[in-house]
């Protein structure tokens, strides 16, 4: 390999109507020094192309395609297969805008720190240019960003995850707002003095920055390949960039699931939901109801945008194109609709390969196979000390492809929403499903969130981990000013805003077992919400919420004790006040800009116990 002439502007002027969009793709190309730039078009031509290519680099194994049509097995670096929070930055004028939630950089003291890092970080290699979409191309809700990454894997996963390519340009006109989303795997081939080094199949670099600009609607994201650092329109921009344009501009983007729940009488409900990492959104999102007569369909797993419409109503659509979803744990008993989904045309990321050239994963079947290559590319037996999957592996694949996909899915300028779901992973204190009493205490529900670290549950209340809205890593500017934002949503909304339910899957008995069946099951806890939606069934009125009569959450032919259906509603009042003790302490930690309608939440529901 030799090192070239850096790519000239002219070269790449020629490739975009978009005088703005070219100039930013010619700095670039001037700090990194790439050996050529590459627009992607987004053609199923390209991706193939692509795909090829990274097969015969020893990048990418191509699965059987009798078994696994048209799908890849990529394998990380050991050591680059999670998002790092520890080294994702918020980098906002103001300490104070970033909050105590996020690690806080200036801009300018974190340009200059990645500076010398980007210089030269392309050399030897190619370099994409990746216009995109979130949201249906000219939706209302839609936003539009280009991705400039040095990583072909990256360029593909986006083809799945976003509506990448030229149309998503013709979106971008001089003048517009975008989002510049540069990434590098940081592994330059080409050092300063022209000495070469042969590629790896995994590139990457021991120094990580995952940084963002709120104020310059910017992105920099450097030396990790892995999806949550590296697919910049995912958590980065549809969640960190996009909360703080949502807070300027008046709309909601948030880390959720988006379903329609039809009932039996042919009802169709639309819900979204905001659950911690793994709590089961894309569960949920897949579900098949166990009650007859409910059908589900999706339209989201990860992310929702929402804004209010023409009519006062908020409407949401899924930014996203495809999932990209955890592997472990994903079975055709857990989530049959989501192994349909991966039939074909998708790409894995360090899950096990099968000695006949398909994949695996711990979860996947009851019984493994009795010989496997695991992600790191060693023999494999069941009685290996070591998962054959990485606990993290994940799959990428398209929405479209999914069997519940809902028609609706593409709906320019979204669905009306109905009901918001708030769930944690809790063992104890928080019932199966309830109401909140107004919004402002449905946003005491979303700030309060959390899930109990499983191991460390000991007490009444068990050592909580808030995770506020589900939003905790991915909250763009201070977590307080988010939560009055959500506050101001719900003003505006008035009384078109949807009706807020806290549900919890997770509680636990005295001898630790699962009180609850969930998955499939769930649809009995939405049927009531969408009961009480309806005023069909009457809540009764505890200090913590609107409760259900135990008489009307459909049981029938469901194994459970009216004790334990009891314990599955109970409101301990002494777990409570130790968890509003834990809340008030919360609120303190996070300060002085905490919203004083969420104090009296607090005071409401201390109240509520103390009568
Ligand atoms: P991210 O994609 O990382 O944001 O997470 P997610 O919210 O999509 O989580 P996911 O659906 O991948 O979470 C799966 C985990 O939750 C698995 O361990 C499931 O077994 C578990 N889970 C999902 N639904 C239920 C349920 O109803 N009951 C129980 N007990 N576990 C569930
Ligand atoms: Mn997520
Ligand atoms: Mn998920």
């Amino acid at each position: 390999m030799t090192p070239s002439a850096p790519v000239s502007a002219a070269d790449i002027e020629q490739l975009s109507a978009n005088p703005e969009v070219n100039e930013w793709v010619v700095k670039v190309a001037e700090v990194t020094q790439p050996d050529r730039v590459v627009w992607a078009d987004g053609s199923q031509e390209e991706y193939d192309r692509i795909a090829a290519e990274l097969v015969e680099q020893g990048v990418l194994i191509k699965l059987n395609p009798e078994l696994r049509p048209n799908s890849y097995l990529a394998r990380s670096d050991a050591a680059d297969v999670a998002r790092v929070e520890s080294r994702t930055f918020i980098c906002s004028e103001l300490e104070e805008d970033a909050g105590p939630t996020n690690n806080w950089r200036a801009p300018a003291t974190m340009r200059e720190e990645l500076q010398p890092l980007l210089e030269g970080s392309m050399r030897g290699r190619t370099m994409y240019v990746v216009p995109f979409a979130m949201g249906p191309l000219g939706g209302k809700i839609t936003q539009y960003g280009v991705e400039i990454t040095d990583s072909a894997y990256v360029v593909l996963s986006m083809a799945l995850m976003t509506r990448s390519g030229s149309a998503a340009l013709e979106y971008m006109q001089p003048g517009d707002e975008w989002v510049k989303a540069l990434h590098t795997v940081g592994y330059p081939l080409v050092n300063a003095e022209g000495e070469t080094r042969e590629d790896v199949a995994w590139p990457c670099n021991d120094t990580k920055y995952i940084t963002h600009f709120p104020e310059d609607r910017e992105i920099i994201s450097y030396g990790s390949g892995y999806g949550g650092n590296a697919l910049l329109g995912k958590k980065c921009f549809a969640l960190r960039i996009a909360s703080a344009m949502a807070r300027d501009e008046g709309w909601m983007a948030e880390h959720m699931l988006l379903i329609q729940a039809t009932s039996p009488e042919g009802k169709k409900y639309t819900i979204s939901g905001a659950f911690p990492s793994a709590t089961g959104k894309t569960n949920l999102a897949m579900m098949r109801p166990k009650v007859d007569g409910w059908k589900v369909e999706t339209l989201g797993d990860d992310i929702v945008w929402m804004r209010p419409g023409d009519d006062g109503r908020l409407y949401a659509i899924n930014p996203e194109y495809g999932f990209f979803g955890v592997a472990p744990g994903t079975g055709w008993s857990t989530n049959p609709v989501a192994m349909e989904t991966i039939r074909e045309n998708t790409i894995f990321t360090n899950v096990a390969l099968t000695d006949d050239g398909d994949v695996w994963w711990e979860g996947m079947t009851d019984e493994a196979p009795a010989h496997l290559t695991d992600w790191q590319g060693n023999g494999w037996t069941p009685e290996s000390d070591l998962p054959a999957a990485h606990p993290n592996a994940r799959f990428t694949v398209r929405a479209g492809q999914c069997p519940t996909i809902s028609p609706d899915w593409e709906a320019a300028d979204g669905v009306p929403v109905d009901i918001i779901l708030f769930g944690g992973r809790r063992r104890t204190n928080v019932p199966l499903v309830y109401r909140s009493k107004s919004w402002e205490h449905g946003c005491f529900l979303g700030a309060t969130l959390g899930s109990e670290q499983t191991a460390a549950a000991e007490g009444p209340v068990g050592v909580l981990r808030r995770d506020p809205f589900a939003m905790q890593p991915f909250t763009g500017y201070h977590m307080a000013d988010y939560w009055a934002h959500w506050l101001e949503m719900g003003e505006k909304l008035g009384d078109k805003a949807p009706a807020i339910f806290q549900v919890n899957w997770f509680r636990r008995d005295a001898d630790g077992r699962f009180l609850w069946p969930g998955f499939g099951e769930n649809i009995r806890a939405l049927a009531w919400a969408t009961a009480a939606v309806e005023g069909t069934v009457d809540p009764v009125e505890t200090p913590i919420g609107l409760l259900p009569n135990v008489a009307d959450i459909n049981v029938e032919g469901l194994d459970i004790t009216d004790e334990q259906l009891a314990q599955l509603f109970d409101v301990p009042a002494d777990g409570w006040e130790a968890e509003l003790d834990k809340t008030e302490e919360y609120f303190e930690s996070i300060g002085e800009k905490v919203p004083a309608a969420l104090h009296e939440q607090l005071r409401q529901v201390r109240a509520g116990f103390a009568k």
